[in-house]
């Protein structure tokens, strides 16, 4: 669906961006801006700022920035669609969202509807259907209750590798749309990766379905498949179980998160409603920061080998830095919850959470059983396994115990731990402060840029600004990006930053130009910014011009070319010393 710019129009009017933004971050008003802890980076000094005038937020420390539909897009890991939607709701305004034709819909609703549509198919197919029999006879031995599959809209689809394009092509899907939806093969179109598998839909956090996890029941290889990344799907912003856990993270004011979809599964059906997996991969930056909306601790659950040692590590880390207190726990005897819900039911499942450690007492238990502390070597690297964590951890007061505690397992005194940790600390910092500073060297601004980005700001000027230059007289690329972008909303009465903004391509850009928004530094003498900017562009120009010209002449004057030629370069000349005279006028 595309929701008509008149509607977002309306939305932003009616809208206050301090109300939206405010559900999330505190903000406390500062002159004309609104300021708070940034929800998208750790920090501990408001860097984020609101600006109610301009309908926009910016966060100087990640340079994040954008509009209240960005922020929400963001923050929800929603679409487009679904922001306006919640937006329109504030607002008091009716969205039409039923009906319209193919083309009008956006690809991503005609995908999401899919999704929907046919994920209800295999939900059939699995509770109703003949076919899925063998597959409710699997869920059974699994122990997995009727009301499980209700809620988790588990589907079946069915093994007959063809049926699933028949029957969609039956309902008058194109080949091509086919192709996208991720559920067939890319060398086999009509085959499809899932026959044969119970079917576990992937949702959003605002319910939508985007993707899907198959588990055959055969033991036919591999065990799982999941969606390949759609334009709806992206695996590491995605959890199973998320959806579902919601209310219950919220409740328990705790997040469980575990290995694999039947381990989710396993947690539910021991009543512990806040059991959230990634999608066979190690916890991201994204997952964290999107369990954090909802909850500031969370226990991890691993497998009792190496490799679950080492996601426990990696996962803490990620965790922490998301701002969540992590505590991990290892089911004894290589089980996972799903084995031990199985065999031993929900009381060892409950016990299980009840025996889950500190992360840091943890991670130093494991630490030191691998390197010891019997010398210097091996506290030394107990200590510096140990500091990305420390570095995560916010409370001063949190860390000198820790310190503590590592100074004791190791034999080493307090004092000198704690500085050898800032060391090693300082150290990374200034790897990462060198990183830094290249990148922004990268968009250095010159005449050319400097000028658009006013013109940007200050979207009135723009007018004036095509009427003295033209692209080409514009060297630098993002400062044609933006050119092109002012021409284009120009010649569609859409002469507006929110209607700019959409149409770049470049994201640096659009982050450039909502730290200049924030900042407000093109918000004074603008006549004179623009003028001035003109001016350099222009004469730059003519200069530029006037020596080829001059080339032109010696040239001429060498081979002795027709008089006629001479005189026509000679008046180019004197007219380029006029109109760079002139400039230089207008200047004074
Ligand atoms: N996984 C995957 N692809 C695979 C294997 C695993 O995506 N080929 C993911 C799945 O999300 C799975 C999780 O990794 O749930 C954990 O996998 P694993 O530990 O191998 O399986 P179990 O969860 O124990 O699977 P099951 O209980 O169904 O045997
Ligand atoms: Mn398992």
């Amino acid at each position: 669906m595309r929701i008509p710019e008149g509607v977002i129009e309306e939305i932003q009017n009616r809208v206050d961006i301090i109300d939206v933004v405010g559900d999330y971050v505190t903000l406390q008003q500062r002159g004309s801006r609104f300021m708070g802890l940034c929800p998208f980076h750790n920090e501990k000094t408001p860097s984020f700022s609101v600006n109610r005038e301009k309908n926009l937020f910016y966060c100087f420390g990640c340079h994040k920035g954008g509009t209240m539909f960005t922020f929400l897009m963001e923050i929800e890991s929603i679409t487009f669609v679904e922001a306006a939607e919640r937006l329109a709701q504030k607002a008091g305004i009716e969205l039409n969202t039923e009906g319209g034709t193919e083309e009008s819909q956006s690809q991503r609703r005609l995908l999401e509807d899919f999704y929907q549509r046919i994920s209800g198919s295999f939900h059939y197919f699995l509770t109703e259907h003949d076919m899925g029999a063998p597959a409710r006879e699997y869920l059974r031995q699994r122990g997995v209750s009727d009301e499980i599959i209700e809620d988790f809209q588990i589907g079946y689809a069915p093994e007959d590798r063809r049926w699933l394009y028949r029957f969609l092509r039956g309902k008058n899907y194109s080949d091509e749309f086919l192709a996208r939806t991720g559920l067939f093969s890319k060398r086999y179109p009509d085959v499809s990766i899932f026959s044969g598998r119970v079917i576990f839909p992937i949702f959003s956090p605002g319910g939508r379905i985007m993707a899907f996890g198959g588990r055959s029941i055969d033991g036919r290889d591999p065990k799982y498949i999941n969606s390949p990344e759609t334009e709806i799907f992206q695996k590491r912003r995605s959890l199973f179980g998320l959806y579902q856990s919601i209310k219950g993270i919220k409740e328990a004011e705790n997040v469980v998160v575990v290995e694999g979809y039947f381990d989710v599964i396993a947690m539910f059906q021991a009543g512990i409603k806040y059991a959230v997996a990634p999608l066979g991969t190690a916890l991201t930056e994204d997952q964290g920061r999107m369990l954090r909306r909802y909850s500031k601790n969370a226990v991890l659950i691993f497998d009792d080998d190496s490799a679950g040692l080492k996601a426990a590590w990696r996962g803490l880390e990620i965790i922490e830095k998301s701002g969540i207190t992590g505590q991990i726990a290892v089911p004894e005897g290589g089980k996972d919850p799903a084995d031990i819900m199985l065999n031993e039911g929900s009381i060892s499942m409950h016990n299980m959470l009840k025996s889950a450690s500190n992360g840091f007492d943890f991670l130093l238990e494991k630490a030191v059983a691998r390197y010891g502390y019997g010398n210097a070597n091996a506290k030394r690297r107990v200590l510096e396994a140990l500091a990305p964590y420390l570095g995560t951890v916010e409370s001063e007061v949190v860390r000198e115990d820790y310190l503590k505690a590592l100074a004791d397992a190791i034999h080493s005194g307090f004092e000198a731990v704690k500085a050898d940790l800032r060391a090693v600390l300082r150290k990374k910092k200034t790897r990462m402060e060198g990183q830094k500073a290249t990148e922004v060297k990268k968009t250095s601004i010159g005449s050319d840029l400097f000028l658009m980005l006013v013109v940007v700001v200050n979207c009135n000027f723009y007018e004036k600004v095509r009427n003295s230059i033209s692209i080409d007289q514009l060297h630098d690329s993002s400062a044609r990006e933006l050119y092109i972008a002012l021409e284009d909303a120009y010649r569609q009465d859409e002469l507006d930053i929110d209607h700019v903004i959409p149409r770049l391509e470049s994201e640096d850009l659009q982050r450039l130009i909502f730290e200049k928004i924030a900042t407000g530094e093109f918000e004074v003498n603008v006549e004179d910014l623009v003028k001035d900017g003109i001016r350099n562009i222009r004469s730059k120009a003519l200069r530029k011009k006037r020596e080829e010209v001059i080339e032109e002449i010696k040239s001429i004057a060498i081979k002795g070319s027709p008089r006629d030629a001479l005189k026509e370069l000679l008046s180019e000349k004197m007219y380029l010393d006029e109109e760079l005279n002139r400039i230089k006028g207008d200047a004074q």
